[in-house]
């Protein structure tokens, strides 16, 4: 049965024993309480989280194929793609310019599409396909692309070239599949296989900043790429790797 005790301001009742006693039966009792509830429903815990600069540090393992090779990287959930690329992979092609999505310097295509690396986390692409500017070309053989800008002379120092190209590639496949651009004429026109004028390959490449100004030769790449027919089979294929 229990006891029943009672207190008057600090002075225990008689009939019950001291205060003291009373702090010492609820304290083990609710020591017992507590180690069950936590047993019982909480799963031990393998390690605690890292912690940065107070923050603790989330980790998943990401399935990523790059360029037609599987990868399986631990990463922290807060890892940029770009980062992921170049830290984990040493894939350091895709460059980081300004690492806010102004400069396109890190553009790569997931799943046929061009995408900023910077702004996309590596977490949200588990088991996408990467291309970047190293898995464009075929060994030896240069992607049409890639060709055209030597034979163009489209770079000076180069920074930003391998995000024009991943762009110009995947820029040329939004063309071809009928999507619209800011600079489309007649959105009820729209279709498929659309060859592109060059105000059109300029406002679509516009996301793509050249410090060195090698705009026009740019322009020129794409020009040729997308009027060579030869070379479509071979984009179409790079793109879709
Ligand atoms: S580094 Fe990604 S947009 Fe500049
Ligand atoms: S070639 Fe230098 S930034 Fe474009």
């Amino acid at each position: 049965m229990n006891e029943e005790i009672t207190f008057s301001g600090d002075k225990a009742s008689p009939k019950d024993g001291s205060r003291r006693d009373f702090l010492k039966k609820t304290a083990v009792a609710g020591i017992g309480i507590a180690a069950i509830n936590i047993s019982d429903v909480v799963p031990a815990v393998a390690s605690e989280p890292a912690v940065v600069n107070g923050i603790p540090v989330e980790r998943m393992l990401v399935a990523l194929n790059v360029n037609g090779k599987e990868h399986t990287l631990p990463i922290d959930t807060r890892t940029s793609m770009l980062d992921a690329l170049r830290e984990q992979l040493e894939m350091t092609g895709s460059k980081k310019g300004c690492d806010h999505g102004q400069c396109g310097a890190c553009t790569v295509i997931i799943d046929g599409r061009r995408q900023l690396s910077c702004l996309t986390l590596a977490a949200m692409c588990d088991g996408r396909k990467v291309t970047t500017i190293e898995g464009l070309a075929e060994g030896d053989k240069l992607h049409p692309m890639q060709a055209a800008f030597v034979e163009r002379d489209a770079m000076q120092c180069g920074y930003c070239t391998p995000g024009q190209i991943c762009s110009a590639v995947a820029m040329l496949e939004e063309a071809k599949n009928g999507d619209a651009s800011f600079a489309t004429q007649n959105l009820n026109a729209i279709a498929r296989g659309q060859k592109l004028t060059k105000a059109e390959i300029q406002e679509r490449m516009s996301g793509n900043i050249c410090r060195c100004g090698a705009y026009p030769n740019i322009v020129a790449a794409i020009e040729d790429v997308q009027a060579g027919g030869a070379n479509e089979a071979v984009c179409i294929q790079a793109c879709s790797r």
